[in-house]
């Protein structure tokens, strides 16, 4: 695995005489943002003493984890753009390929990032800090934000903030009203992890129950794939699904004790189930197309609600949220709300924007993470292992 070394990196365009006097940028790009307009962010004002003083802390966010490059302002917990760039590049391979996906990285970062300071209607020179995704993802993929994000600490003289990305989808149920009070419980659910998270306080996250294999966005892509759609499939067998009758195939559901998941058993059911029937009827995924979607979103969704139901039980909470891109799902939202109604929980659900790869929610965990003066040095390494 690649690794930083331990000691200070300082990118080849900021030059050394500088490092500790005022910043003299010779990269155009980065020159362009911290060069430097000097007009105060109407954040500012003036002191009783006649010096300038920030009334707010504002944070600029960066997440790389994995194909969406996105970065977010937010002035003391409040969201003021959230710009993401999707990576078209990945769909002729069917997945995410890491090499062409750092490539992108590092041609997106710098207009997103110019893109999310203009919506926000920020000047670098008015950030506090710089947050960035540590962990986990892919690992070229989180080297070009950290490597940026450092960059820009180092520059600007301003503190560096590690997010870990699955905690940030937790908290993105705190970008917006209404907010689950503490504690509350949170299925997220993405493209590789799927997580039942017991949130005690926005930094005091524990895992009450995980997936043992697949996780929920990897059943959706996978099942996907194996009826023939293109990448990422979770949002296709969405679509699909809204015209299909959930109840018209069965596929097996794992008995997994406890609040872990397992998904490779569908997997294997869908792939079985398909051979039997395309042997028969050539034509069998493409006349069943809809059922078909309908009936593996139906039990993906069973699998997750099943599990969040008995964590409500075992915890009694019943502030009761999701997360992740798999949270941005037509059907598991209503499954949320129904469940909400049927066991009188108080459910949450983030906006779309918030739900799948964002800055945003990187943003709002650093804001609290500043809040707490939980700072990162500068010879920090990215990683791509999800331990928290
Ligand atoms: O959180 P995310 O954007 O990236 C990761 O951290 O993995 O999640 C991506 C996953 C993919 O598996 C994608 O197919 C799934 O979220 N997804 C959906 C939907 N939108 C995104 N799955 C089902 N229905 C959707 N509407
Ligand atoms: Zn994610």
């Amino acid at each position: 695995m690649l690794k930083f070394a331990s000691s200070i990196s300082v990118p080849a365009y900021i030059s050394k005489q500088n490092l500790f006097g005022p910043t003299v940028l010779s990269h155009p790009s980065l020159a362009y943002f911290c060069g430097v307009n000097n007009s105060i962010h109407p954040e500012e004002k003036v002191s009783g003493n006649g010096s300038l003083e920030k009334s707010k802390t504002a944070i600029l966010a960066i997440e790389s984890s994995c194909d969406e490059t996105s970065a977010s302002v937010c002035v003391d917990g409040k969201i003021l753009s959230n710009i993401i760039a999707t990576q078209a590049v990945h769909e002729q391979y069917g997945g995410v390929v890491p090499e062409l996906a750092s490539r992108a990285h590092i041609q997106n970062i710098v207009p997103v990032i110019d893109a999310a300071l203009s919506a926000a209607n920020y000047q670098l020179s008015a950030i506090d800090a710089i947050a960035f995704t540590q962990a986990p993802g892919l690992i070229g993929s989180l080297l070009v934000g950290a490597q940026f994000a450092k960059s820009l600490s180092l520059a600007l003289d301003k503190p560096l903030i590690a997010v870990h990305h699955m905690q940030a989808h937790v908290l993105a149920n705190l970008i917006a009203e209404p907010r689950p009070a503490f504690p509350f419980l949170c299925l997220t659910v993405s493209g590789g992890h799927t997580q039942i998270v017991l949130a005690h306080s926005p930094l005091q996250l524990e895992i009450i129950g995980e997936t043992i294999d697949d996780a929920a966005g990897e059943a959706f892509d996978k099942s996907a794939k194996m009826l023939g759609l293109p990448y990422p499939g979770g949002p296709l067998i969405d679509k699909y699904a809204k015209q299909g009758n959930a109840k018209a195939f069965k596929f097996a559901e794992p008995q997994i004790p406890g609040l872990n998941f397992s998904f490779s058993g569908l997997k294997t059911s869908v792939l079985y189930s398909l051979q039997k029937e395309v042997k028969n009827n050539p034509a069998f995924i493409e006349e069943n197309l809809y059922d078909l979607c309908a009936s593996v979103q139906y039990t993906i969704i069973h699998i997750l609600m099943k599990k969040l139901k008995k964590a409500t039980e075992q915890t009694g909470i019943k502030q009761v949220c999701i997360a992740g891109g798999v949270s941005a799902n037509s059907g598991l939202r209503i499954a949320l709300k129904e469940y909400g109604i049927k066991y009188n929980w108080q459910t949450f659900i983030p906006a779309f924007e918030y739900c799948t790869d964002n800055a945003a929610m990187i943003a709002i965990t650093a804001y609290y993470k500043y809040l707490a003066g939980d700072f990162a040095g500068l010879s920090i390494s990215p990683t791509a292992r999800a331990e928290w």
